[in-house]
Order: C-alpha cells, then sequence, then structure tokens
C-alpha cells in the first residue's frame, strides 16, 4: 500500500504534525493563508482522510474557507449539520457513522465519519475546523488531541 512521506513521518512521531504545523505557520499571521497550508497539511498526513478544510463565521453562518478534497457546501447555518451543532455548542464534535447524527449535511458521499473543532479565539468563535473521513469510526481520542493541537496552533498563529 502506498502510504504519503507525511503518513511515514506521523507513523514515527504522532507529534510531529503539531511540529510540522508550528514551522508552516512561523511568522506569519494570514487566516487564510494559515488554514489553507494547515489544510493541505492535515489532508495530506492523516491516513483515510477525504475531506480536511475551514469554515469561517461570517455574517450569523459558517461559509467554506480553505480545504482540500470534493468541493463543498458554501454555507451552513449554525446550529445546521455536524459543523454547524459544533459551532453553535462551541464544543469538539467526533461522529463515528454521520448516518446516525440527525441533520448531518453530505457534501460528499464517501465521508462516513467526521470531526469538527470549534476555533475560539480570546473569547470569540471564528469558525471550525472540519476533517471527514470514509472509514467508520476513523477519529478516536488521540486524533481529538492532535486537531485539537492543530486549532490552538492556527489560533495563536493569528496574533493579539
Ligand atoms: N458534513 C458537514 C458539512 C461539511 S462537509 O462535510 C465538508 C456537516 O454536517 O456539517
Amino acid at each position: 500500500m502506498y502510504t504519503e512521506p507525511e503518513q511515514q513521518e506521523m507513523q514515527a512521531d504522532p507529534d510531529w504534525l503539531l511540529r510540522q504545523a508550528e514551522a508552516l505557520l512561523d511568522g506569519y499571521e494570514d487566516p487564510v493563508a494559515n488554514a489553507a497550508n494547515l489544510s493541505a497539511l492535515l489532508y495530506h498526513s492523516l491516513p483515510d482522510v477525504n475531506w480536511a478544510g475551514f469554515y469561517f463565521l461570517k455574517d450569523g453562518r459558517l461559509l467554506v474557507g480553505p480545504f482540500q478534497g470534493r468541493p463543498a457546501c458554501v454555507e451552513i447555518p449554525l446550529g445546521r449539520g455536524v459543523c454547524g451543532t459544533a459551532a453553535a455548542s462551541r464544543k469538539i464534535l467526533r461522529v463515528a457513522d454521520v448516518d446516525e447524527f440527525e441533520g448531518h449535511i453530505v457534501c460528499d458521499l464517501a465521508s462516513r465519519s467526521e470531526i469538527v473543532l470549534p476555533l475560539i479565539r480570546n473569547g470569540e468563535l471564528l469558525g471550525v475546523l472540519d476533517i471527514d473521513s470514509p472509514v467508520l469510526d476513523r477519529f478516536g481520542p488521540e486524533d481529538e488531541r492532535l486537531l485539537a493541537g492543530i486549532c490552538e496552533i492556527y489560533v495563536l498563529s493569528l496574533g493579539d
């Protein structure tokens, strides 16, 4: 089986992803540029992922930001789908089977499980980080830990 070089690095050292994220963002504060590089890093480093990207809170709803994967829905109202629910509750949502999540918004029919993490800066909701997988129950506590670290690195990169 082909394994991307980034996945080989992660197998050797899971925290490689966090160090790589810090290195990529070091010295850059732009929210779009940093989200673009992080979505590419996550998409190519995490095994069994078919979508990785950002939705940003704009005019009271989530608007799609930089991502890797198939084209996605542009707008998600707060409280709708996995992304809108995570944003409204400001809680990390791990969905083992998206078919069991009432109101799940289908962007790619291949998606079977999903994790969504809110991005919060100084108490203000900026948006969410969303990762989808074609594998059921793909995301465990270790993924949650790493991705929460990625969100922290992203928020800190934006400065004060
Ligand atoms: N499935 C998400 C929508 C975004 S896509 O997966 C990229 C949801 O239910 O909010």
